[in-house]
């Protein structure tokens, strides 16, 4: 049998057919526009969505034979709000997880609200890019749309109903809502109060590996595909590319270079970080996870290439970084072109280049934007392992896992070693494993990433190169202290 895994990306949507044995058949991407309406908001029309995603599958199964389809099953971008009036018509574009919009309605979750309550009710504390603050700012600014809501959902649940008709929420993309009691796997009833919804504006809950549903006989016909095919609920983008890195069960982890970083462990027993700096929410295989977020990763690098330096040859630029440069950058970025999460939770931050000279080059600027981003997925590190979590290896995936340099330079930083995957489409391949398992092919997730997930190489640290990446690391940890009372009177002008 064959099965569809979609990765809901925010600047993408990629499909990949494969087969039970974790063979991939074919792979189709197709992008769509992101809105910035405003400095630090973050936008997409869930329309656009639902076209790439209609247009896409037909195109991945030419040449293959569409009766054999079983599954279909989605990883997303999690955290974004989508709101359907009584019609199920899309009332407004979708807020993402990597807008900055709701720094007051945070300030009253977290501070009047107060965090502790906030955590015994849902596990974690409130983040901009949440849905719940979203939700009052939507009240207090939009008042007519937010009249008119009939169903929340996220952004790949939005998806599933297009495909199915039916409006569902997995655990794992449900706990970044802040309205779910993440521990119990049930909606928070003093956070739905607190945002003015009803538990029946909300989706049904599922596990990520539940079939929700057949999809809808035009859907089929449109399609090419049969009736009988089953959508599981699927996964948020993260927990379903542990799926597909085979990070499940206790004590696994994964690094993921998209658009945003995250560090992810997975844990089979429910878990809070006292400080609330890490996220902790439901994992896709039954289980748990631990993760701290940075919202601009492998966008940093995107940004200094395509836009600053004008230039999509990500690797020609890389290409002057020799290994005696490393450790040896006298230049520092701080990764917050969109503001950062984990584990500052500071949408004034700000992009910053640092320590410059009459002498520094263009590779210098690169090599520093790659630093960057290591050093600060480090700082979500260092709260894991203050928690008493050891991290020694990791899995690592998303575009940014391609470049050998990058990863060479995140092993030092975090002096771990990382392993690389025989495929590293995360969120895409999760989610058609996820799918197997809805379809009866694999009894649990677990069973599926032991059979399909093989690791291809790995990169270990090199001492001498950890020790040089150490000393810049305690360097970075300074600067953004330094700057942030800077970044909060930048941000009031
Ligand atoms: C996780 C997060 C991001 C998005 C990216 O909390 O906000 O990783 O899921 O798609």
């Amino acid at each position: 049998m064959l099965y569809i895994g979609i990765d809901l990306g925010t600047s993408s949507v990629k499909l990949l057919l494969m087969e039970a044995s974790g063979k991939i058949l074919n792979t189709v991407t197709k992008e769509y526009p992101l809105e910035f309406p405003q400095p630090g908001w973050s936008q997409q029309n869930p329309e656009d969505w639902r076209r790439a995603v209609l247009d896409g599958i037909p195109e991945l199964l030419r040449g293959f034979d569409a009766a054999h389809v079983a599954g279909i099953g989605c990883g997303g971008q999690m955290h974004g709000l989508v709101v359907l009036d009584k019609d199920d018509q899309v009332i407004r574009p979708a807020i993402l997880w990597n807008d900055g919009r709701t720094a007051k309605q945070v300030d009253y979750l977290n501070n009047v609200i107060g965090k502790e309550q906030l955590s015994a009710w849902t596990a974690n504390i409130a983040f901009a890019g949440f849905t719940a603050p979203k939700l009052l700012w939507m009240r207090e600014n939009e008042p007519e749309n937010f009249a008119g809501i009939s169903k929340i959902m996220l952004p790949k649940d939005y998806v599933n109903y297009i495909l199915t008709g039916v409006h569902s929420c997995d655990y794992s993309d449900a706990s970044g809502m802040l309205l779910l009691d993440v521990e119990h796997k049930c909606w928070s009833k003093e956070m739905l109060s607190i945002c003015g919804i009803s538990e029946g504006q909300m989706p049904q809950l599922f596990e990520s590996y539940e079939c929700i549903g057949t999809v809808k006989p035009e859907i089929a016909k449109l399609l090419g595909i049969p009736e009988t095919v089953r959508v599981c609920a699927g996964a948020g983008d993260n927990a379903a590319a542990a799926v597909g890195t085979g990070v499940v069960g206790e004590g696994g982890c994964n690094i993921s270079l998209g658009t945003s970083g995250t560090v992810f462990i997975s844990s089979e027993k429910f878990g809070v970080d006292r400080n609330n700096a890490l996220h902790a929410f439901a994992h896709a295989d039954g289980g748990y996870h631990l993760m701290g977020c940075m919202l601009s990763a492998a966008s940093c690098n995107k940004w200094l290439m395509e836009d600053i330096f004008k230039t999509t040859d990500f690797t020609a630029e890389q290409s002057p970084i020799t290994p005696e440069k490393l450790g040896e950058n006298h230049v520092y970025f701080l990764p917050y072109l969109m503001g950062e999460r984990s584990p500052i939770n500071d949408v004034c931050a700000r992009g910053t280049f640092i320590g410059m000279t009459m002498d520094t080059t263009r590779a210098d600027l690169t090599q520093a934007v790659l630093e960057g981003v290591a050093f600060a997925i480090r700082d979500s590190v260092e709260v894991a392992r203050s928690l008493g979590i050891e991290i020694n290896t990791s899995k690592i995936c998303g575009g940014g896992a391609r470049s050998p340099l990058w990863k060479t330079i995140m092993a030092n930083v975090l002096n771990i070693k990382l392993q690389c995957l025989e495929s590293e489409q995360g969120p895409g391949m999760g989610g058609a494993m996820l799918a197997m398992v809805a379809c009866g092919e694999y009894t649990s997730v677990r069973k599926a990433c032991e059979k399909i997930i093989r690791v291809s190489s790995t990169v270990d640290p090199d001492p001498d190169m950890a020790a040089k990446y150490e000393k810049r690391y305690q360097q970075f940890r300074k600067i953004y202290p330094a700057c942030k009372e800077l970044f909060a009177c930048l941000a009031k002008e």
